[in-house]
């Protein structure tokens, strides 16, 4: 298949000197270290209590990032790569969601900064990155309202813990995501299914965005605060009126749902009437509470999705095609490869008012990595992360906001519920021996990064 290029010629100078450029990974995803301490999370519960993860793969070691964070570090290093975006372990920090504080969950935190620091790396930091303690969902996780108060109590334990080294903060990854498969879908922890779950989840969640970075702002001094969204350019599968209206309710739910209510919108009930039994979870004086002001958002996009209308398909009556039954170019994870999508959806969140920044705080791409000769040719990577870092530059030169790009991840990892399958790293990892073998993208970011 011919893939067309977007422009070989691209260079870093391009985006200019202002425009951020880093590598994100998850506490959950790579750190493993269940000791020191650390308490059960949702995710190590989901995968070594209920066996829900493809090969009954656990989180348990993972990368074992908690030991060797001094060589991955050392790796962003010599690829050039100037911001890292990592993710703080709620139950590391407070065992039981709440109450005791683990001072040695604080101290590798505060030596892992300290390790980027020392090599020339800035440190961004998300808050929740979906380990939730496993101690919370006993109590109902997402779903109690009380969630405010605990995630409120776990924002100002970090905030004050790292206020004179964290200047970027973000709240929240993707609550599209962890309220959706974890909360409707049951396909990812705590494994909950059904509107009752989710619909609880989603307002706390949007709540809990705003509350984070209300405090996190009482904290630290000038803190850059974002959060995250994740997104996916949404396209109807047919021309027939049915389908479009199918495509408008996914894009309402998977791009809009926890944005407009933090934008002072409400949500957005009208496109999606099902919604309107959210109202029951609502309190008054929520609406003022949802408000966030936040100085630049982060959009996680890796894919479009193509919708048809679904008439059995409960709430939503939509259902996405998937990627190998359209016969389209797609990666390890299904996802297809659409550059454009990137464009997209900056051009999308650039026209709502009250967006300031955006920042691409995730996107890459799965494929089946192989070794050969100690070495990993990964080109379909590379071309991948090009002509997407290409539809980024198109959106920027157009006038649309777009001020960073975060590759996603660092190194091969735990893929939540795909387990150690699905290989997105710039750098590879022999889960067997933990050995570290930069990928061919790898040194190709570092080119993009460095000539
Ligand atoms: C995003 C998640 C991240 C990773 C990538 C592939 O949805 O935020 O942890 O799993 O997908």
């Amino acid at each position: 298949m011919t893939i067309k290029k977007e422009r070989p010629d691209l260079k870093r100078a391009y985006f200019g000197e202002e425009f951020v450029w880093g590598v994100s990974s998850s506490a959950a995803q790579t750190e493993g270290g269940n000791e020191d301490g650390k308490g059960m999370s949702v995710w190590d519960h989901f995968a070594t209590k209920k066996r829900k993860i493809l090969n009954k793969h656990t989180p348990e070691i993972a990368c074992d990032f908690y030991h060797r964070y001094p060589e991955d570090v050392s790796i962003i290093k010599s690829l050039g790569i100037p911001n890292f975006r990592y993710s703080l372990s709620w139950p590391r920090i407070l065992p039981d969601g709440t109450g005791k504080i683990n001072k040695k969950g604080l101290d590798y935190y505060h030596r892992l900064f300290d390790e980027c620091r020392k090599n020339g790396i800035e440190p961004w930091i998300t808050l929740y990155h979906w380990d939730l303690p496993h101690a919370l969902q006993l109590k109902g996780g997402w779903k109690n309202r009380d969630i405010l108060k605990w995630f409120e109590e776990y924002v100002s334990v970090c905030s004050h813990a790292f206020k004179d080294s964290i200047k970027n903060w973000m709240i929240l990854n993707e609550p599209g995501v962890f309220t959706g498969a974890g909360y409707f879908l049951g396909v990812h922890a705590p494994g909950e299914r059904g509107l009752k779950n989710f619909l609880p989840a989603v307002h706390h969640a949007v709540l809990c965005q705003a509350i984070g970075a209300k405090t996190v702002r009482r904290e630290v001094k000038h803190a850059h605060v974002g959060t995250t969204f994740s997104c996916s350019h949404i396209t109807p599968h047919s021309n027939s009126i049915k389908d479009h209206a199918a495509a408008n309710r996914v894009d309402t739910i998977l791009n809009r749902l926890f944005i407009e209510p933090c934008l002072g919108m409400g949500y957005p009930i009208k496109d999606i009437p099902i919604l309107k039994k959210i109202e029951k979870y609502i309190h008054p004086g929520d609406d003022k509470l949802m408000k966030a002001e936040f100085d630049f958002i982060g959009i996680q996009c890796y894919t479009r999705e193509v919708v048809q209308h679904a008439f059995f398909m409960p709430h939503i009556k939509a259902r996405v095609v998937p990627a190998n039954r359209r016969k389209v170019y797609h990666t390890a994870m299904d996802w297809e490869v659409y550059p454009e999508a990137i464009y997209q959806m900056l051009k999308k969140y650039s026209s709502y008012p009250g967006v300031k920044k955006i920042i691409i705080t995730e996107n890459g791409a799965a494929f089946n990595d192989k070794i050969t000769h100690k070495k990993v040719d990964d080109h379909e990577r590379i071309k991948f992360l090009s002509d997407y870092i290409s539809q980024v530059y198109r959106a920027k030169a157009d006038g649309y906001k777009a001020d960073g790009y975060f590759v996603w991840a660092l190194t091969d990892n735990f893929e939540w519920a795909e387990g150690y399958y699905p290989r997105f790293g710039l750098v590879y990892v022999d889960f067997e021996t933990q050995k570290r073998i930069i990928k061919d993208s790898g040194y190709w970011y570092r080119n993009f990064l460095t000539r």
